[in-house]
């Protein structure tokens, strides 16, 4: 049996009420003995099976359960319960829990967190032969397999055999072992839809020299576009990091480029596209617009004349260069645009006027510099989505999961 794929990774398990219900508790011991991580979401029902006592306990993490509970929401509620996982487990899924989510019902924790979730979902189902082969249920079942995407349901078992309630059919919930084999195989597939791909990204503020031992910079903390680089990486794209002078540990898998000016970053990004295609570009660099003409060879001294005058001139335009590379332009390049009002329409500017094919839109009116957070707003060709504030590290996760989707469309 390989579980290859789970360690490191979250599963979500929502616990529907049927007798097979017990089999989750192995399901949860079974996933940690992997390597992953299992949050478990217990329905009313489901409660009458499994005590959330055991659940943590095996778990490791306090149950879910209400979607109503003040604690729950602000701890973790239905949409943060879907962020955090990488995956969904709904076992055993009963005939109400498909109805509902086939049909976009949400009244509870369980089918509002189904319903708010972009993963992928793995649904084992359990109950009596005859609901099981119902034509309400199995329309249901053929309107989940017919979600695409990442909403793409998919099932295991359920199995023939004795059931609980003295009847024979298809109905028995799958064993854990091979749900856990599910599991696996479906965080594997597709977990490196980027593989074979080349990526470039930029990050961190740029360091424009006044002298040997001065300079000017901004305040990026290249936080975000390291976050994009390992999200990259993660999807097993090949990522290069071209970065300016920050104080971040160069993420797993990821080659770096340190830079410091302007002209350097630019230098650094040109080598990496004649020196093989890339299909990728981010460019997240807080690029300083200007830099000093004349950089003094050695030290300006304090003089009694007063202070030096500095006269700057514009830097090159990254973003700009690499849209307009031809032969070696990157077949995607995604561009930020940190704005403190009218973001759609600075934005849409900034996408037409430098010729990349996604923006990326912040408003920075709030706290982003430096935070762990970020509220952005994505604009394509096409349209836009705005996604609520979360962490740079969520935003990267899914602005590289909609670049694994472009590359796939
Ligand atoms: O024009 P503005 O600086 O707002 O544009 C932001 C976008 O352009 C970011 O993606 C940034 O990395 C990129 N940029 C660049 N080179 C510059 C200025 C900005 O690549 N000189």
């Amino acid at each position: 049996m390989t579980t290859a794929h789970l360690s490191g990774r979250r599963v979500l398990l929502i616990i529907g009420g049927g007798i097979a219900a017990y089999k989750a508790l192995e399901l949860v011991r079974l996933i940690r003995k992997a390597g992953g991580e299992v949050m478990t979401l217990l329905t009313k029902s489901g409660a009458e099976f499994v005590t959330p006592m055991s659940l943590a306990a095996l778990s490791g993490h306090p149950v879910r359960q209400d979607l109503f509970m003040p604690e729950d929401e602000t701890a973790m509620g239905h949409i943060e319960l879907s962020r955090w996982a990488d995956l969904v487990v709904v076992a055993p899924a009963t005939a109400g829990l498909i109805a509902k989510a086939a049909n976009g019902m949400a009244d509870d924790l369980a089918s509002t967190t189904l319903l708010a979730t972009d993963k992928k979902t793995l649904w084992a189902p359990a109950m009596n032969v005859r609901m099981w082969e119902h034509p309400a249920v199995q329309a249901n079942v053929a309107t989940l397999k017919s979600f695409t995407g990442f909403h793409q349901g998919a099932f295991v078992g359920p199995d023939e055999g004795e059931m609980a309630c003295g009847e024979y059919g298809f109905g028995r919930m799958a064993e854990p072992a091979v749900i856990l084999q599910a599991i696996d195989r479906l965080i594997g597939a597709g977990s490196r839809p980027l593989a074979g791909r080349r990526a470039v990204v930029t990050a961190g503020p740029t360091f424009e020299p006044i002298d040997p031992v001065r300079g000017l910079t901004n305040r990026s903390s290249g936080k975000q576009g390291y976050a994009i680089a390992a999200a990259l990486a993660d999807l097993g794209a090949e990522v290069v990091l071209v970065s300016g002078p920050v104080f971040l540990n160069t993420p797993q898998g990821v080659r770096r480029v340190e830079v410091e000016a302007a002209t350097e970053m630019k230098a650094a990004v040109e080598t990496e596209l004649n020196a093989a295609p890339v299909d990728i570009a981010v460019m997240s660099a807080a690029v300083a617009d200007w830099r000093v003409d004349g950089v003094a060879t050695g030290k300006i001294k304090k003089a009694p004349g007063g202070p030096p005058a500095l006269h700057l001139i514009e830097n090159p335009d990254i973003l700009a260069s690499v849209s307009k590379s031809g032969s070696v332009r990157p077949k995607l390049v995604v561009g930020f645009a940190a704005e403190t009002s009218d973001l759609e329409d600075n934005a849409r500017a900034k996408l037409s006027r430098k010729g990349c094919d996604w923006i990326v839109g912040n408003d920075v009116s709030d706290d982003v510099f430096g935070s762990d957070g970020n509220a952005v707003t994505l604009f394509t060709r096409q349209g836009s989505e705005t996604w609520e504030r979360q962490s740079k590290t969520d935003v990267a996760r899914k602005l590289a999961q909609r670049i694994a989707d472009h590359f796939k469309a």
